[in-house]
Order: structure tokens, then C-alpha cells, then sequence
């Protein structure tokens, strides 16, 4: 067949004949299709009604994060990741917060913003005010009409904002739409709204309605997180090798660096988001979502800066906070269709998507801790060849203890390699 992506109908067909023609244009294997074809936990038909075009499913591990105490409550955190150490990083960082107490976290109401972009509007800064006057009257219709079922659940359209901008095509009146989105991430709920009052910003304003869409900076949907790590907890965890105090100051100035540098920075806060997509990731989540808002939140004072803070109490213990944007829901999207997703929130035993966004940044936190505690001590190679290390060992045919054996061997002769895990392995044996 020719090799053309032009293949008219393609969405109309039944995932099975999607896949044979994706097989004949990519010279798929049987066994490659199979691969595709086959499916775990999420069956064929529910995937193909949650996106287009589908062939098949995908897997990704799912681990589960422990020690986690929040606010004096017990969690075991699903993570869904490809990343090695990542997990072992975020349940090590938990430990060593609990004989402080663990995190304890706050968040706002949960507010997204939607956007209506109005354009041609002949005196936009009056404009702006007449919206602004007329607001109480918008907001009372809104919940009236409430579009999407948000007001029977305490949500609803709560504020409205002006702001006039300066573009390359002219000045534009941009319509912030507070709106609180209760247990839904907010996407759809915003987004009708916003084009539910579109006409109403129209005709006050003069001008046309353009975009109708919610902001990924959700900056008024903030969860916190804060821990404190005891020196001396820290001091024991490293087994002599570093004494507390240096790791506490090790830690704030690897924040320092991050907070004064950009290159850094945008490392510090993907090591945090490593912990906040894993979760978003198992519970069906909008990881881009999450993403885009901490990465714009990150930069919202001018400068892109880390998500997270550190600094040392009274007795020169550790502490370390976090606010991100919680753009997360318990509602609606994957986390009320993919099965896998019910379980990790049936597994996180949240309750709200609130205490949802105060669990993703309290991982987000113990993440990141994590990585500068490594990073500012033995660095991070010789705990990823330990975990690369056990790999082999599995490899090459260990089982229980001898894994650990083996890989530890590995590990202290600078050879990790199948064939050393098999020669290990074999002495094991023998002996
Ligand atoms: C790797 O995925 C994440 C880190 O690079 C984060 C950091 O440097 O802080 C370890």
C-alpha cells in the first residue's frame, strides 16, 4: 500500500480496522499490533469513547508512594510514572518528614478563571467599568442559568474582573470570570460559561467576543504545602556519611541557586512536578493542565522562580513549602472513566478535589525535597545505579534477597552488567 496519512473516513472506523491499516503503513509485526491491540484495565470500547482515532491502549507502571502523613492522616499515594526513583525519592521524603509531624497544607477556594477576549471595542477602558458596574446583575443571571450544574454544589460563577490590554493588534478588554469549580477540574464548566455571557460582555462593550476559554494560570486555585525535617532525622537517614546541619544548609542552598538562576530553576520545579504528574497521571487527571499552571505560576512575579521555599526554624531544623496552582479534579474526565483512575482515588481516599491539590503539593514538595537532598549530599547517580543495579540483577535471573546481594556487589565493583549479575549469581548458588 502507499504510504499516505491522508486516509479519508479513518475515524469512522472500528478501532480494529483503524489498527490494520496502521499495521500495513508501518510494516507492523503480528505481534507488534498485538501489542496495541491488546488491553489491560481499560477495555477497547471505553477507550475509543474517551478520545478519536484509537488503536489501541497503552501501559505505564503504577506505584504506589508510602509514609505519606498530611494534616495527621494517613495517605498512600498512587503514582503512575516511567521514571525510575522517582517513587522510592517521594516515600523517602515522607518518612523522613514524619517524626516532625508530616505536611500540613491550606488551599483557596477552588476558583478557575475563564477568559473572554473582546475585541474592537471603541473606548475600552470604559468599557472595562461598565462590565465591572454591571457585574452583580451578570453573576445573578449566571448561577440562574447555571449552565453546568456548579451552583447546587456551593460553585458558581462567584466574581467578575476587567483588564484592558496592549497587543500587536490593538487594545483588548479581557473578561476574568471567577469562577468556583467545587470537585470539577473546571474546564468545561468555564469554558460554557464563558460562552453562555459572551453575547452579554458583547453588548455592553461594543466590541466582538473572540476567545471564550479558561486560564491555566489558576492563580486563584493555590494548594500549600509545608514540612520540617529534623536535622538530626536527616543526619541519621545518612548513616554518618553527612552531618545534619550541613544537609539542612546543603538543601537551602540548592534552593538559593534555583532561586536565583533559571537553568536551574526549570530543573528544580520538573524534579517537583515528577511527584505532582505521577499523581495527577494515575488519577486521570489533566497532567498538561498542571503543568502549563505551575510553569506560569512559577514565572508570575516577572521572573521564572522555584515553586518551592527553604528555610531553617529556631532550632535549625529544615523547612519547606510549596504553593502551586491545583488544577485538579475529582469529577467528570478520565478520573470518572478510566478504571484505573477510580481506583488510585478509591486508594488516596480524597474526598474533595481540594484535598486532591493539598496531597499533589505536598508530594510536589517531598519530591523535590528529595532530589536537593540528594543532589546537595552523594549526588543522584549512585542511588539511580543501585536502582539500575537491581534491574540487572532481575535480569539476570535473581529472586528475593539475591537481588539485593548482587546488585549491591555490582554496585561496589563499578559493574553493572547482566553477565557480572549472572557470574554473582552463579557463586550465590554454589556457596
Ligand atoms: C530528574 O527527573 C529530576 C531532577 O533533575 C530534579 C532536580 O534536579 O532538582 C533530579
Amino acid at each position: 500500500m502507499d504510504r499516505r496519512s491522508d486516509i479519508s473516513g479513518f475515524h469512522e472506523l472500528p478501532p480494529k480496522k483503524r489498527l490494520e491499516l496502521v499495521k500495513s503503513f508501518a510494516d507492523l509485526t503480528k505481534e507488534e499490533a498485538k501489542l496495541l491491540e491488546k488491553t489491560g484495565a481499560l477495555d477497547g470500547i471505553t477507550a475509543d469513547m474517551m478520545i478519536e482515532n484509537v488503536v489501541g491502549t497503552t501501559e505505564l507502571p503504577f506505584g504506589i508512594a508510602t509514609n505519606f502523613l498530611i494534616n495527621g492522616k494517613d495517605y498512600l499515594i498512587p503514582m503512575v510514572i516511567e521514571e525510575p526513583s522517582v517513587v522510592a525519592a517521594a516515600s523517602f521524603a515522607a518518612k523522613l518528614a514524619r517524626p516532625a509531624g508530616g505536611f500540613t497544607t491550606t488551599s483557596t477556594d477552588p476558583i478557575m478563571i475563564g477568559q473572554v477576549q473582546l475585541v474592537n471595542v471603541k473606548n475600552p477602558d470604559k468599557a472595562a467599568r461598565d462590565i465591572v458596574s454591571k457585574k452583580q446583575e451578570i453573576i445573578d443571571y449566571a448561577n440562574e442559568v447555571d449552565p453546568c450544574v456548579l451552583v447546587k454544589f456551593g460553585g458558581g460563577l462567584k466574581d467578575i474582573e476587567t483588564r484592558v490590554i496592549s497587543t500587536p493588534t490593538g487594545k483588548m478588554v479581557i473578561v476574568h470570570l471567577l469562577v468556583d469549580c467545587r470537585d470539577a477540574m473546571g474546564a468545561n464548566a468555564v469554558n460554557t460559561l464563558a460562552e453562555t455571557l459572551a453575547p452579554t460582555f458583547e453588548n455592553i462593550s461594543g466590541g466582538k467576543a473572540r476567545l471564550k476559554i479558561i486560564s491555566n494560570l489558576a492563580d486563584r486555585r493555590i494548594a500549600r504545602a509545608r514540612a520540617v525535617w529534623k536535622k538530626e532525622v536527616l543526619e541519621q537517614a545518612a548513616k554518618g556519611a553527612f552531618r545534619g546541619d550541613d544537609i539542612v544548609n546543603g538543601i537551602i542552598e540548592a534552593w538559593a541557586f534555583a532561586f536565583s538562576d533559571p537553568y536551574r530553576a526549570a530543573t528544580h520545579n520538573k524534579g517537583i512536578m515528577n511527584g505532582i504528574d505521577a499523581v495527577v497521571m494515575a488519577t486521570g487527571n489533566d497532567w498538561r493542565a498542571i503543568e502549563a499552571g505551575a510553569h506560569a505560576y512559577a514565572s508570575i512575579k516577572g521572573r521564572y522562580s522555584p515553586l518551592t521555599k527553604y528555610s531553617k526554624d529556631k532550632n535549625g531544623d529544615l523547612v519547606g513549602e510549596i504553593e502551586i496552582p491545583a488544577v485538579v479534579g475529582l469529577v467528570g474526565g478520565a478520573t470518572k472513566t478510566h478504571p484505573v483512575a477510580k481506583v488510585a482515588v478509591k486508594i488516596l481516599g480524597v474526598k474533595s478535589a481540594n484535598e486532591l491539590g493539598e496531597v499533589i503539593a505536598s508530594v510536589g514538595l517531598a519530591q523535590n525535597f528529595a532530589a536537593l537532598r540528594a543532589l546537595s549530599t552523594e549526588g543522584l547517580q549512585k542511588g539511580h545505579m543501585r536502582l539500575h543495579a537491581r534491574n540487572i540483577a532481575v535480569m539476570a535471573g535473581a529472586a528475593g534477597k539475591e537481588i539485593d546481594t548482587i546488585a549491591a556487589q555490582m554496585v561496589e565493583e563499578k559493574k553493572i552488567r547482566v553477565d557480572r549479575a549472572k557470574e554473582i549469581l552463579e557463586d550465590i548458588k554454589r556457596k
